[in-house]
């Protein structure tokens, strides 16, 4: 029986493209960066499996190049965005990401960012490097308190739930958004109590967004919710940059009503709006949610089983559709 074509469109960690390609016909190997387009539409003719990244747009032009053949998207993420899922799921495409080996990872960043920009932690740092520092300054740096505030998480899932978590070991009060409640038990077990959008960015000293990109979330943090927010609060984004409006942060901490924001997602990434590269109460990362060794190789296995088995007609660990 003639072997079945995949596409795995750049190298992964926990990803073993070379036992892949004993099993199938899989090309070249794949690059060590986001593949191109151009690339991406020629290479996936034929092709049963893709097993792609955030960056890889899999959408009808791609789908419609690869043909009849293909069953499953395999995305080496949690959030897929990047990919038409209703338009694969008419198509019968399964479509697969990774969700809870990352979750870990990505609450610890969440935490990481809200404490930085708290305490002006890269802004510190910068001034420490820049040979600026002359001596302790009782004046120099001043940050807002964690411990005690309230902490607003939009999108209270896995990666959400996280966060609280987390925020339970700094004392903090926990409020939560979500297009549903969860249940009394775990509302209970994580200290958190359901507010409506509004409410929630009004009473927050930290707003953490942990929600998927969807049409309803797109453009969700923008001016006039920003101005919702205490003078004093921190934001914090490791959802997907398009959930704020970059420009309207960047003037909000540019004109001092919001004390800092914690980003490590963009609109249009890798390009960061040129008024948050200037804002220096912004802490500014690389799309860093889910980069610790043992979560990315994790997420590479799960994202290889979830090929195989959908490749097999076994039902995926991870299914979106
Ligand atoms: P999850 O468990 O599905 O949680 C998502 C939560 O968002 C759910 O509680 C959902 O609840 C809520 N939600 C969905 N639409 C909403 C809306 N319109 N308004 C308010 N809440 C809404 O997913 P997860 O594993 O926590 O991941 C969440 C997202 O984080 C991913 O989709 C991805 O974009 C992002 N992420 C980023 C990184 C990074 O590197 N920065 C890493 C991993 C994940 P309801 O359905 O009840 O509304
Ligand atoms: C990372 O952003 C993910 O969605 O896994």
């Amino acid at each position: 029986m003639e072997r079945r074509t995949i596409l795995v469109t750049r190298r992964l960690p926990g990803v073993p493209w070379d036992d892949l390609a004993k099993r199938f016909r899989a090309g070249d190997p794949p690059p060590a960066g986001t593949m191109p387009r151009e690339e991406f539409l020629a290479r996936v003719r034929g092709a049963s499996g893709i097993l792609c990244t955030l960056a890889d747009r899999v959408d009808a032009e791609l789908m419609e190049a690869a043909g009849p053949s293909l069953v499953v998207v395999s995305n080496f993420a949690v959030g897929v965005n990047n990919v038409d899922v209703a338009g694969a799921t008419r198509r019968g495409i399964r479509v697969c990401n990774t969700p809870d080996v990352l979750t870990d990872a990505t609450s610890d960043l969440g935490f990481a960012l809200l404490l930085s920009a708290a305490r002006k932690v890269s802004d510190a740092d910068r001034f420490v490097r820049a040979g600026s520092w002359t001596g302790w300054d009782p004046w120099g740096f001043l940050g807002v308190p964690v411990a005690g505030k309230t902490l607003g998480i939009v999108g209270m899932g896995k990666i959400g739930a996280g966060v609280a978590r987390r925020s339970r070991g700094f004392s903090m009060k926990i409020l939560y958004h979500s297009r549903r409640r969860i249940s009394p038990s775990e509302e209970a077990g994580l200290a958190a109590s359901y507010r409506d959008l509004d409410a929630l960015l009004a009473e927050s000293d930290f707003v953490v967004l942990c929600v998927p990109l969807t049409p309803e979330t797109r453009g969700l943090i923008s001016t006039e919710r920003l101005g919702r927010m205490k003078r004093t609060a921190v934001l914090v984004n490791i959802a997907r940059g398009e959930v704020v409006d970059e420009e309207a942060v960047a003037t909000a901490l540019a004109e001092g009503r919001l004390f800092g924001a914690g980003l490590d997602v963009y609109e249009k990434e890798p390009r960061v709006h040129p008024k948050l590269l200037s804002a220096p109460s912004a802490v500014l990362l690389p799309h860093l949610g889910s980069a610790t060794g043992e979560t990315r190789e994790a997420m590479g296995r799960r994202a290889t089983e979830n090929l195989l088995a959908a490749l097999d007609g076994r039902e995926p660990p991870s299914p979106v559709n």
